[in-house]
């Protein structure tokens, strides 16, 4: 059948996405797939509607693409798609929510204060909340993706501009405690109806944190995969499994976990449903580790579609 390659988009992260899209198409067509790039959901919806698109590859990152969204039209019209369903989608591009349903299941993550948007919110309230988890935090909106608006805040002096930045983007935001440790990320793949993790990545970032730049820009990151040894990399797999399933995940996806640098403790981060598959992005790194190349990894995200 035809697969729509669906890139792109309006979110913050639309390049990031092209670049994803541009790589999975090539990928795609070299394995003989019917494969066409569509630029964002309205564009589909107008194909989908003349008939010719059989199947659709996901690769819009963050906004309508991962939240649910377009996950709800393609089942109500019928169109199988790559990635989680709606509730999994939906759940997992926020992150505050997503930490609430690890809590109640009694998986770790590092301690948060919720913050409301804008108007809602007085500077009492970012001063509480950075007293009560101590500094140094990170915030975070708790919609966006590749660290888009991300601060990480050292200083008291630093809270209102990290919050302000934070806050051109709809939706709450989060303020998270800082873990000092070591950054894993752990990729997930489907094999029929179950899920199997790929080695974990640890991420070395050249500079302070893996924020955007360290994330596509530089190249001076060290990745190390497997990241763990022995009963450590058993644990983080297991448990990056468990917060996936847990979050209503399917399909394939990222999990994001810090580790304690003290105690030893993993703390999950977030998930990406949509993950990235860029020259620079992780989930190709992990694939290429047990041999998997950047096309039979397409195949199989393909492979793994729900519907
Ligand atoms: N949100 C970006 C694309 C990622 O997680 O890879
Ligand atoms: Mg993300």
């Amino acid at each position: 059948g035809r697969v729509a390659v669906l890139m792109g988009g309006t979110s913050a992260e639309r390049e990031v996405s092209l670049a994803s899209g541009g790589n999975v198409l090539e990928a795609l067509r070299s394995r003989d797939v019917d494969a066409f790039g569509v630029d964002g959901v309205p564009a589909l919806v107008e194909l989908i509607g003349k008939g010719r698109v059989d199947r659709v590859f996901n690769i819009l990152h963050g906004g309508d693409g991962e939240n649910g969204v377009l996950q709800g039209l393609l089942q109500a019209l019928g169109v199988p798609y790559t990635g989680p369903g709606v509730l999994g989608s939906a759940l997992t591009l926020d992150k505050i929510r997503t930490k609430q349903v690890w809590m109640a299941a009694g998986l770790p993550t590092p301690r948060y204060v919720r913050l409301p948007g804008g108007d809602d919110r007085g500077p009492e309230d970012i001063r509480n909340a950075a007293r009560e988890l101590g500094l140094p935090v990170f915030v975070k909106p708790s919609c966006e993706g590749s660290s888009v608006a991300v601060s990480r805040v050292l200083t008291e002096a630093d809270l209102d501009d990290a919050v302000e930045v934070a806050t051109s983007y709809p939706g709450e935001l989060l303020m998270e405690q800082m873990v000092v440790g070591d950054e894993f990320t752990v990729a997930i793949l489907a094999d029929g109806t179950t899920h199997h993790t790929l080695p974990s990545i640890r991420i070395v970032p050249a500079g302070e944190w893996y924020d955007y730049n360290a994330k596509y820009v530089a190249d001076d990151n060290q990745y190390l995969c497997p990241g763990l040894e022995g009963r450590a990399e058993d644990e983080i797999r297991r448990l990056a499994l468990a917060a996936f399933e847990t979050a209503a995940c399917s399909g394939w996806g990222r999990v994001d976990v810090m580790r304690d640098r003290t105690s030893g403790a993993f703390l999950l981060l977030e998930i990406n449903t949509a993950p990235g598959m860029t020259s620079h992005s992780l989930v190709p790194k992990a694939a290429a580790q047990v041999g998997i190349g950047f096309e039979e990894l397409c195949w199989r995200v393909l492979e793994g579609t729900t519907g």
